[in-house]
């Protein structure tokens, strides 16, 4: 399986870490909204898409990277972030990402992944940011387990 997953981690590399753990389940190449190539995402079988959550929303690259692909037949997908605080029930964040990705004709997994991360944003910082050391390494390993089950759904 041709797996690829594109990430964009803009303040401490929270998300990279979990990228890169699902990554060597996968066997995926970890690439940056700007770095990858419409081939690559088309020639993809499984793609994961993940950003930290900036302003109760994903990164803007990563939202945009999406919007510019054309709507055609294409593998399977799924969404992960890291944030400061969960997501509510109703899942504002990445439900948006969802519906933009199966727009452009992927099938997206039901499940996102979605865990805490060091969060230093504005006062934060005074009190050395909340979430410390997380991701943890049991994020890491909950990131795998979920990567394994998208990939044999
Ligand atoms: C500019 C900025 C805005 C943020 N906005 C939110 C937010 O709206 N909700 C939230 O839960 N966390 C928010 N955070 C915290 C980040 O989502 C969290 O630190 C995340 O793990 C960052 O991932 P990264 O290190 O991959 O960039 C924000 C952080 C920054 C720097």
């Amino acid at each position: 399986m041709n797996s690829l997953i594109v990430v964009a981690s803009k303040s401490h590399g929270n998300t990279r870490r979990i990228a890169e753990a699902m990554a060597e389940t996968l066997d995926a190449r970890v690439v940056t909204p700007d770095e990858v190539y419409d081939a690559e995402i088309d020639a993809a079988d499984l793609i994961g898409w993940g950003s930290g959550i900036y302003w109760m929303s994903f990164a803007p690259e990563l939202r945009r990277r999406v919007q510019r692909l054309d709507a055609r037949g294409r593998g399977r997908a799924f969404v992960f972030s890291t944030s400061g605080l969960p997501e509510t029930p109703l899942r504002r964040y990445s439900r948006a990402l969802v519906e933009s990705l199966a727009g452009r004709g992927f099938t997206v997994a039901d499940d996102v992944f979605a865990c805490r991360g060091l969060d230093t944003m504005g006062p934060l910082a005074l009190i050395g940011g909340v979430n410390k050391g997380a991701p943890t390494t049991n994020d890491l390993a909950a990131a795998q387990a979920f990567a394994r089950r998208v990939r044999e759904s």
